[in-house]
């Protein structure tokens, strides 16, 4: 099939190179000309595992990019809208992006397309998008699709070639034939639904994933109390098959650019609709709470924070990804440095987008690089990198042998054995 995707972030980074990848013709648009001209030269300009390969397989054969979207949506089939959706100013979603993308498809129709709502959006926006091209294009055929991506950022091309489901909201039985012989090849169950139900499944999902998420964080902070380990509680629980392993890691909460602005979202839309989600809200404050939390700690280890020297690992927003949106290490570590501590950070994959938002971070060489003479090892995000590294060395380069692991990835026993203070989450 031809199909176009709008928006080459991520997710449609990642949709357009596995599309490609199934053997279809695909062409990338994105209206930052930079972002075109460097994956024109097979830059990915993300990290992200199997992109590069995808892209140098199939760039200049059955992949392509370009800005222009209305010569793009003419040689389609299908258009894929996965253009941001960020947070608006009363926690809402910002539709502006999608609005452009509709108007631009709009313009490029002259024969029978299936636009697909693939970029997380509230409930009714299939029917926003349907309205949008309508006005821009009367007459033309055409039907509008959600179907959320669930891809996770650090495994994106693994998850969208081996999803758990395939979810498509549509009344359209044209359009849903097409969308179902589209994802044949990944064979995975299809959930066939109506769109505001296809559009709620992205946002209860990502809800309930946080709301675990700060389950066990709440958890592990009364296990702290009474002297429990969450790492055996979570252990415990997770062998239920109704409850599962995973999403049950206690650590500094969570971030990134999903969750926390799709939970917002989802209040914003319970309240349009004269529901008070309190449970979604003490979730949100749950997390705030957390890296608070791992702030104080640092600052009751230390005895105050003025003069102090922090060795931070990790500041993407998990590991395996280059992210730093709404990332809770970027910001434990703003709270910090905030509060009269130098902290000398480093992250294998996202210094140079935390440099973006926060210019004045002193960034490191390496992890080791990081550690010297610092009062305090800060452990952010569970790089394999880090858990690998001897530690031997690093308590040598320290002025004091100090180690807060928000993330508990280290194994206490033998980091003491070392002569550290040692101390994780919950344990
Ligand atoms: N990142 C994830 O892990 C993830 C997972 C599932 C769903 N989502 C959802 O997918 C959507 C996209 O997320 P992302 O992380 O890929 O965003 P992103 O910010 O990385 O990428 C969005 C891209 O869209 C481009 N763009 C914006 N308006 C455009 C227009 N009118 N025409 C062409 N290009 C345009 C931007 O230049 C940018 O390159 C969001 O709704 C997000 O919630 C993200």
């Amino acid at each position: 099939m031809r199909i176009t995707v709008i928006g080459t972030g991520y997710v449609g980074l990642v949709t357009g190179a596995c599309f490609a990848d199934l053997g279809h013709e695909v062409i990338g648009v994105d209206k930052d000309p930079e972002k075109v001209a460097r994956l024109e030269r097979g830059e990915a300009g993300i990290y992200e595992i199997g992109l590069p390969e995808l892209l140098s397989r199939h760039l200049g054969e059955n992949l392509s990019f370009a800005t222009d979207a209305r010569e793009a949506v003419k040689r389609s089939e299908i258009v894929f809208i996965t253009v941001g959706t960020p947070q608006g100013e009363d926690g809402s979603a910002d539709l502006t992006y999608v609005r452009e993308a509709a108007e631009e498809i709009a313009a490029g129709i002259e024969s029978y397309k299936v636009i697909v709502n693939k970029s997380t959006m509230p409930v009714g926006s299939t029917r926003l998008v349907e309205r949008i091209v309508r006005e821009c294009a009367a007459g033309e055929e055409f039907d509008v699709v959600s179907n959320p991506e669930f891809l996770r950022e650090g495994t994106a091309v693994r998850d969208f070639m081996h999803p758990d489901r395939i979810v498509i909201g549509t009344d359209s039985q044209r359009a849903a034939g097409i969308m179902a012989e589209l994802y044949r090849p990944l064979n995975a169950p299809l959930i066939i639904t109506d769109p505001a139900s296809a559009e709620m499944i992205k946002y209860a999902s990502n809800a309930f994933l946080a709301t675990k998420v700060s389950f066990i964080n709440a958890i592990s902070n009364i296990c702290e109390a009474v002297d429990a380990d969450v790492k055996e509680v979570a252990l415990g629980m997770g062998y239920d098959h109704r409850i599962g392993f995973e999403f049950l890691r206690s650590g500094p909460g969570f971030g990134g650019s999903c969750f926390p602005k799709d939970c917002r979202a989802l209040i914003e839309i319970a309240r349009e609709h004269g529901y008070h989600f309190y449970l979604l809200e003490g979730v949100m404050q749950v997390n705030q709470e957390q890296m608070e939390l791992m702030a104080k700690k640092v600052e009751g280890r230390l005895g105050g924070l003025e003069g102090k020297t922090i060795a931070a690992w990790g500041l993407a927003f998990k590991a395996g990804t280059d992210d730093v949106r709404e990332s809770p290490a970027l910001e434990i570590v703003r709270m910090l440095a905030e509060r009269g501590a130098r902290v000398r950070a480093y992250d294998p994959q996202a210094m140079e987008n935390a440099r973006r938002s926060f210019p004045e971070l002193e960034c490191a060489e390496s992890a080791l690089d990081a550690v010297r003479d610092a009062d305090l090892l800060l452990i952010l995000t569970d790089w394999d990198e880090f858990k690998l590294q001897d530690f031997r060395k690093v308590g040598e380069l320290m002025r004091n042998k100090e180690i807060l692991d928000t993330r508990n990835c280290l194994e206490p026993l033998s980091i003491r054995r070392l002569g550290f203070t040692y101390e994780g989450v919950g344990r």
